[in-house]
């Protein structure tokens, strides 16, 4: 595999790969399916809660959930852009921002089932590897360690996309990992229920190992290594700190702490880790203890474009985005990330949607790939130089803020993407963002300290 790698990357650079492989990566739909366009600015949509919507327009308005027609729109979109991915990851969230009265169970699967006979019908023969939000689960956060009916339920729906025994997994703990298809692509996919973790969650509280679900991404992992599989992990609750605002974490802090150790442990198989939940476009480094980038999750931005109602955020929200990855077939190396999005002002303006492309990540930030070294470059620019820090922070709202990111901004955003562990994202903020001291406790390690404390 290591040769077979080293023969790629040469290719690579002569750019005749026949491995060049791109999949879609989708997060947070978020159907509201009471949207309606209408005169009165509290009859526009449910999900807006008791705000005032005015000027409501077709496709959507940035206080509120998806209209159906915003959805469809947007995976006609996807088809018509990439229509033969490799596969689609879509991590979930598929219910509107309601209280859990205005749904129930019922409501919850009607909508995953409207979304899952979408995707399939706009692609019929495309492998999707789909994960649960906790919004997809009644009542919302919910979402237990042990068999219910509602994953059983989910598990029959997407049966079309897994193995039997992906199924049978899934209906015990809404996890499961298969291989990825084709004869030519050399890993594997891991789906992770990360809904465990989560700290609305009170099902899970007090256990060490919810599902047993740790125990067996690292059984996983290991089989992986043995195989000379390279793995990607896929979830919808990432663990770390949300950049738009100050101390707001996903995971309880066990979790976050485990879910830190299993990465460190086992980077070398993982190679690449895609979450959803924020709605905003990000990434967090994952490092080793002498400070070397060793893996990097990337967040994908919500089709939604609601406007999150979380304490602390200002202007929360953002146009429709989808992404496509690009990869490579053999080891699974990340060459780029190509966003496309739906600007839904104009789109409203012009009664017409266009899809288009926002961004790609190597030309925003000048890197070479979007593996760990890169985006740890990449992060690096963001942190010291303005242009690339606004550039990253219009891209991170999809377009939807303003390019202003003063001075506690910089920090949060910097502090966020950098550290995923409680303590250093602490340790981060009071050092207004900082690099950390490399650790010295060996000759080698304080060396290598030195290194990236030169590259950071
Ligand atoms: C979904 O989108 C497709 C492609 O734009 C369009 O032909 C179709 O009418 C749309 N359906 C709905 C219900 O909006
Ligand atoms: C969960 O599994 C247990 C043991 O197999 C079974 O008795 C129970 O009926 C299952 N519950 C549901 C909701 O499937
Ligand atoms: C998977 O399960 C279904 C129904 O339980 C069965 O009909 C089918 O043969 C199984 N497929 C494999 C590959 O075992
Ligand atoms: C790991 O591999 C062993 C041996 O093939 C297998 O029995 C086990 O089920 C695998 N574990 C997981 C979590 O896939
Ligand atoms: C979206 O469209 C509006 C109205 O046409 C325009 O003012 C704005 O700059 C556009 N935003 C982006 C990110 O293209
Ligand atoms: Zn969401
Ligand atoms: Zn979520």
């Amino acid at each position: 595999a290591t040769l077979l790698g080293f023969l790629q990357s040469l290719l690579d650079k002569e750019g005749v790969s026949s491995s060049a492989g791109k999949f879609w990566h989708i997060s947070d739909l978020h159907l509201d399916p009471d949207y309606k366009v209408s005169e009165n600015p509290l009859q526009v949509c449910p999900s807006a809660g008791s705000q005032a919507v005015f000027n409501a327009g077709p496709w959507g308005n940035y206080l509120c959930d998806s209209p159906w027609v915003l959805i469809n729109s947007s995976i006609h979109a996807m088809k018509q852009i990439l229509p033969e991915p490799d596969f689609i990851l879509w991590t979930g969230d598929d219910t509107p921002h309601v209280p859990n009265e205005k749904l129930g169970e019922a409501a919850v699967l009607k909508i995953v089932e409207r979304l899952t006979n979408l995707i399939r019908e706009v692609f019929p023969d495309t492998k999707v590897y789909a994960a649960l939000g906790n919004h997809d689960f009644h009542p919302k956060h919910q979402l237990p360690a042990g068999n219910n009916s509602i994953y059983n339920q989910i598990a029959e729906l997407w049966r079309p996309w897994l193995s039997n025994e992906s199924i049978a997994l899934f209906k015990e703990g809404a996890f499961y990992s298969e291989k990825l298809p084709g004869p030519n692509i050399a890993g594997r996919i891991v789906v992770l229920n990360t809904n465990l973790y989560y700290t609305n969650n009170e099902q899970t509280v007090g256990m060490a190992d919810p599902g047993q679900q740790f125990q067996w991404l690292e059984d996983v992992l290991t089989n992986a290594s043995r195989a000379r599989e390279m793995v990607y992990i896929t979830g919808h609750v990432p663990p770390g700190f949300f950049e738009k605002t100050r101390n707001k974490l996903w995971f309880r802090q066990a979790f976050n702490e485990r879910y830190l150790e299993v990465v460190r442990k086992h980077h070398q198989v993982i190679a690449g880790q895609f979450f959803g939940h924020q709605h905003t476009d990000s990434f967090r480094m994952f490092y080793d203890d002498t400070g070397v980038p060793i893996s990097v999750m990337f967040l994908t931005p919500g089709v939604t474009p609601w406007k999150t109602t979380l304490p602390g955020v200002v202007n929360g929200a953002n146009n429709p985005g989808i992404r496509v990855i690009e990869y490579d077939q053999a080891t699974l190396s990340l060459k780029d990330t190509v966003t496309y999005f739906m600007n839904l002002s104009q789109a409203n303006a012009q009664e017409t949607p266009s899809w288009e492309l926002e961004y790609k990540l190597t030309e925003a930030y000048g890197v070479p790939d979007a593996g760990p070294a890169s985006m740890h470059v990449a992060l690096g620019h963001i942190a010291r130089d303005q242009g690339a820090l606004q550039r990253y922070y219009i891209y991170n709202s999809v377009g939807y803020g303003s390019p202003d990111c003063e001075e506690a901004c910089r920090v949060e955003h910097v502090c966020a993407a950098r550290e995923v562990d409680f303590d250093a994202y602490t340790a981060c903020l009071r050092n207004s963002g900082a690099s950390p001291a490399p650790k010295l406790a060996l000759p080698l390690a304080a060396l290598l300290g030195l290194c990236t404390l030169l590259v950071r």
